[in-house]
């Protein structure tokens, strides 16, 4: 049988069933809903728009990479700046930096399973910079378009690894991720950085375009974790069941390589930690 680490490099993904148990899952999706509730977002709504082209670029984006920050569905609010739904059902994520703020959030994060798994995968100096709660609710969770994460944590040379936990079934109807094996042995595209006098810019380093051809759907159970190379192009597609399908990504760099300024999400890079 192939290693984990000799899976991971010939697919850019890896599917670890039962990674973590379904309690654990039920654990942190309890907790960000009360993490949700003490939102007191009237003043500063901030919508996450997955569309490349709009997606927000506010100050309050900007900031929150080493902060707990709220993001609305795009169409979460109606003509009149009214929620059309409760808070919680309006949200399409919260982040990115739950894994070192919140205790509940931290010890999912920094688990023995995921210290291991990190270890077989040769990834024992990464750090965990960015950490994501995305809601993908029933009827309403929108769809991501197809990207690389490397491009939104650009370092040099190329080290994001995903980590993507299942916090309940993944399928096609409720928007599971989609890839295709080898997928990653590609350049990376673009680069979604800060421009100098403000906002942010995605700058093309290879303009063409990532190929859908040969994607498969991840259909996974509650408590898997998925790994995603940083060049392996994914998506996922709205959620248009009853049924939502919340999940759980954290996101790892090489300590040792350069993290330029200019990559939208700033943290303290010296009070980084790994798993
Ligand atoms: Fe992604």
């Amino acid at each position: 049988m192939k290693s984990r680490q000799a899976k991971f490099k010939e697919d850019g993904f890896l599917v670890l069933d039962g990674f973590h148990t379904p309690a654990s899952c039920d654990a942190l999706m309890k907790r960000g809903q009360e993490l949700a509730a003490s939102f007191d977002f009237k003043g500063h709504p901030s919508v996450f728009q997955t569309d490349q082209q709009t997606r927000t670029s506010d100050d309050y984006f900007l900031d929150s990479g080493d902060k707990i920050s709220f993001f609305f569905e795009k169409d979460a609010f109606d003509q009149q700046g009214k929620l059309k739904g409760d808070l919680f059902h309006s949200l399409n994520k919260v982040g990115h930096a739950l894994h070192d703020l919140d205790p509940v959030f931290e010890s999912f994060s920094r688990s023995p399973q995921l210290k291991q798994l990190a270890l077989d995968l040769g990834l024992d100096d990464f750090l965990i910079i960015q950490s994501m709660l995305i809601l993908k609710h029933a009827r309403i969770g929108g769809v991501v378009d197809v990207h690389q994460d490397s491009t939104f944590l650009y370092t040099e040379p190329d080290t994001c690894v995903g980590f993507w936990f299942a916090l309940e079934d993944a399928t096609k109807e409720n928007g599971c991720l989609w890839a295709m094996p080898g997928g990653h042995r590609t350049t990376l595209r673009s680069w979604f950085k800060r421009k100098a006098g403000g906002g942010t810019e995605f700058v093309t380093f290879d303009p063409a375009p990532l190929s859908m051809e040969g994607m498969v759907p991840l259909e996974v159970r509650k408590g898997t974790c998925i790994v995603l190379h940083g060049l392996l192009p994914h998506y996922s597609l709205p959620n248009t069941s009853g049924r939502s399908r919340q999940a759980y990504a954290i996101h790892a760099i090489d300590g040792k390589a350069r993290y330029p300024e200019e990559n939208w999400l700033r943290r303290d890079m010296s009070g980084l930690k790994g798993f």
